[in-house]
């Protein structure tokens, strides 16, 4: 058994709020003793994305299996673990509420503590795992597929967003485009790979500002003109190269990511400056941030891309901070898909 002394705090975690099956055991929110991810990509793949309905149905298929696996690997049994962590949103509901029934249902079963956990907090705690020195307050990027928010971590769980999307998220325009240039589902991954091989500044994309708010973002322009060029290439019966069109997108969509985000960092007069969700395992977008927070002498951090694309673990650094802030949840949690940080 993996409990040191008898004020560690081991927690499951649980995640099911989009298409992986997760569960993971934390050690005082910093040590990952396991972290299974059941991904369901190649299932959703044939259908251009991700269908509600098939991914929580295969949520309950997997989930019993794939918590085993997550206790067995941490070499503990559910009599070791102080308290169980679960996602209730945001998310897809069906999705969500598969994680939130089990979560319960070992809760009340086994006599274990239930913290209720946003999706969004876990990502961002996702950086507490990957650093264990790092420690609020700083700014995060979180961009994903869902959301693309500035957000001022000003403690554990204390969260101030300071900028957001208008409209699509940022993984949501790497998967919208990818589909348009014919890389397919998952667009992110494949575009980060296919523009390696292209010119990022062949075509001249435009980076949106949102005249309200200098923190916000606005990716659905980007995403237009994209397609407007594809267009207008076909019209003219031209072809275009696939892999200057993705590197010229991405470098688009980095440039609005690393100016807003930096600039945010410097008004906000902050030091430290994290990345966090499925994007944030951008390889360009990475490269950009590494290189600019060096020139500006601001500290760095990124999780590893396994730990910035949906996991339980990050779950379970979220959820140790909400437990020993006392936080407890009833068995009348419930899937909120549109949570609120
Ligand atoms: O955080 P995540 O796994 O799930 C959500 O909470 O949405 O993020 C998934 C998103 C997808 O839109 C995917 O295309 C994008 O993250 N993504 C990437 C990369 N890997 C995943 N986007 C750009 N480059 C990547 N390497
Ligand atoms: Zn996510």
């Amino acid at each position: 058994m993996e409990r040191d002394n008898a004020n560690d705090v081991l927690m499951l975690a649980i995640e099911t709020s989009c298409d992986e099956t997760a569960a993971s055991v934390v050690k005082n929110g910093r040590k990952v003793l396991s972290n299974v991810i059941y991904t369901q990509i190649a299932l959703h793949t044939r259908y251009g994305g991700v269908v509600p309905e098939i991914a929580s149905r295969k949520h309950i298929e997997k989930i019993n299996q794939v918590i085993e696996e997550a206790l067995k690997q941490a070499g503990v049994t559910l009599q070791d673990i102080t308290a169980i962590a679960v996602t209730y949103g945001p998310g897809l509901v069906g999705a969500l509420l598969v994680g939130v029934a089990e979560a319960k249902a070992i809760s009340f079963a086994a006599g274990i503590p239930l913290v209720g956990v946003h999706h969004i907090s876990g990502h961002i705690s996702a950086n507490y795992i990957a650093y264990e020195e790092l420690e609020p307050p700083f700014v995060c990027l979180v961009a994903s597929g869902g959301h693309s928010h500035l957000v001022l971590v000003r403690d554990y769980g204390e969260y101030e967003i300071i900028g957001r999307t208008r409209d699509d998220a940022a993984g949501e325009a790497f998967d919208k485009v990818a589909r348009a240039i014919g890389l397919g589902y998952p667009g992110g991954p494949k575009i980060d790979r296919v523009s390696r091989e292209g010119n990022p500044d062949a075509i001249s994309f435009p980076r949106a500002k949102v005249a309200e708010n200098e923190y916000d973002f606005s990716f659905s322009g980007l995403k237009s003109a994209v397609l407007n060029y594809l267009n207008s290439c076909q019209m003219k019966g031209e072809g275009y190269s696939q892999a200057d069109v993705a590197a010229s997108f991405q470098k688009s969509v980095v440039d609005v990511l690393v100016e807003h985000s930096l600039h945010a960092v410097k008004e906000f007069g902050y030091d430290r400056f994290a990345i966090a969700g499925g994007v944030a395992s951008n390889s360009s977008l990475r490269g950009a941030f590494e290189r600019e927070c060096a020139k500006r002498k601001i500290g760095f951090y990124c999780p590893p891309p396994q730990l910035c694309t949906d996991n339980a673990a990050m779950i379970g650094a979220a959820g140790y901070y909400e437990y020993i802030r006392g936080i407890r949840s009833g068995f009348e949690l419930n899937a909120v898909p549109n949570l609120k940080l």
